[in-house]
């Protein structure tokens, strides 16, 4: 299989990438990559799973096991599903729901498996300290403690979660609460609400999809040229509303994603990672880079087909361009009608609460420009058995994180939803003005962020922080704290 078209780069892109625009350019160098998908197949989407309810709690029974997908018909692809063949099921929560999770381990290796974007204690995790050995489940309780948003869950294995996530180990949850359900928006699953979890990869001749990383990929993350959509290639979307609501996840583990629309229409962005953003933002394209997730609301009132692509891009954009723009899926409405009006406002957010507690400094490097991707956070790489701080319980810190790589960094913190500050000393534009729980860094930017460390603290098991492209986080980009 060919590696990514790198010769294809635009500039423009580029810039307005490495500028921070959301604008992204008109997609000059389109190419429609045909030759894998089957074109046209109905968009599906992992079922919805409500859990049973137990003792007041709601309780998910999820299996994690190797499984063989079709991503193309009458070619089996060994994966690993979660309760399917490939990814898991979108679990379905309220907000405040006390939550019990039976995870179980059938790939025959240790795993685990993580609530991203969860404020619950260290022992929940999830983390790379809460190993599933193979044959045991793992059964961890605790608070729903978000607001109404798209969450996701993923293997977090040290050192493989590259491997795991690449293989199919990943999900959805998604969070309802009164704030949310007292809006006027779409949220009928199935009907005017669908979720997306985007992913590429890359096939051999025999249509497998091993994980084995070229230096390239080493460096900047596994990447692929066959784009997913709930692991189907090209769906079509046929839609009887006349405006909808996407909830996308980006979980691939390298790639980024330049979101527009063929027809350039404008769509607006309703959430961030933790949850709605305080009011509907216009926007001509929406960046997501690994780890993050929009929720989005697109007018389909004049009825017309419209084709969502994805310009897509690695870590090193600023040296080798973007790699295409590939399309993801076809919308097609039954018919023209008119559209509601949008609510002017969503969420309250609320303001960035003061620092009482410490400032930290991230400082993201690669050791001796070497092709083994020595990737660094304040010199050192990820180990096991080093804590690095302990934050005390109750304290709101800033962390200000600068990227002396020549190469983008979506950083990840566990345990909370925290808020932007600045980014190069401005405030956050507005999509990044809510609750984020994963944030770019790109070359030469520095970004704070404003946290609170709440509820719950543990002496000894901690939480982490990371780059989350995948193959740099397994590589050591990564720490962990406490909250005591
Ligand atoms: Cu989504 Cu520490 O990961
Ligand atoms: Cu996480
Ligand atoms: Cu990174």
């Amino acid at each position: 299989m060919k590696d990514l078209p790198m010769s294809h780069a635009s500039p423009l892109s580029r810039r307005a990438v490495l500028a921070g625009l959301t604008a992204l350019s008109a997609p000059a160098l389109f190419r429609p990559r045909t030759a894998f998908a089957e074109a046209g197949r109905p968009f599906i989407q992992p079922p919805l799973n409500e859990g049973r309810f137990e003792n007041g709690r709601r309780v998910f029974d999820l299996t994690v096991a190797p499984g063989l997908h079709e991503f193309r018909p009458d070619i089996a692809t060994d994966t690993i599903g979660i309760d399917a063949t490939f990814l898991g099921p979108i679990l379905a929560a309220r907000a405040g729901d006390r939550l019990r999770m039976n995870v179980g381990n059938r790939i025959g290796e240790p795993m685990t498996l993580h609530w991203h974007g969860l404020h619950l204690p260290a022992a929940a995790d999830g983390g790379p300290h809460q190993e599933i050995a193979p044959g045991a489940v793992w059964s961890p309780e605790f608070d729903l403690m978000q607001k109404a948003g798209t969450f996701w869950f993923h293997g977090h294995q040290h050192e493989r979660t590259g491997a795991h996530v690449w293989a199919g180990m990943a999900g959805v949850l998604r969070v309802t609460d009164e704030e949310e359900a007292a809006l006027p928006l779409p949220r009928s699953h199935g009907e005017d609400d669908f979720t997306l979890v985007l992913q590429d990869r890359r096939f051999d001749a025999d249509g497998q999809m091993p994980y084995a990383m070229n230096m390239h990929d080493r460096m900047a993350g596994m990447q692929g040229d066959v784009m997913l959509v709930n692991g189907q290639t090209s769906p079509v979307l046929e839609v009887d509303a006349p405006m909808i609501r996407l909830r996308i996840v980006n979980g691939a583990n390298g790639t980024f994603y330049g979101l527009h629309f063929a027809d350039n229409r404008t769509f607006h962005q309703i959430a961030s990672d933790g949850g709605l953003l305080a009011a509907p933002i216009p926007m001509p394209g929406a960046i997501l880079s690994p780890g993050e997730r929009g929720e989005f609301l697109v007018d389909l009132s004049d009825g017309a087909a419209v084709m969502l692509r994805a310009e897509t891009f690695g870590a090193e954009v600023a040296m080798m361009g973007t790699s295409g723009v590939h399309d993801v899926m076809e919308i097609r409405p039954r018919a023209a009608r008119p559209a509601p009006a949008l609510p002017e406002r969503l969420a309250d957010l609320p303001a960035l609460p003061d620092a009482t507690g410490e400032d930290r400094r991230f400082d993201l490097a690669m050791t001796g420009m070497g092709m083994m991707g020595d990737f660094t956070i304040n010199g050192m790489g990820y180990d096991h058995s080093r804590i690095d701080f302990a934050v005390p319980l109750g304290a709101t810190e800033t962390w200000t994180w600068t990227n002396t790589t020549p190469m983008l960094h979506p950083i990840h913190i566990h345990d909370v939803q925290f808020r932007i500050l600045s980014r190069n000393g401005q405030p956050p534009a507005d999509h990044e003005a809510g609750l984020k729980d994963t944030v770019l860094i790109r070359p030469q930017e520095t970004v704070a962020l404003r946290l609170s460390f709440t509820d719950y603290a543990d002496p000894v098991l901690p939480y982490m922080y990371h780059c989350h492209i995948l193959e740099h986080e397994d590589a050591g980009m990564m720490g962990q704290f406490t909250v005591v």
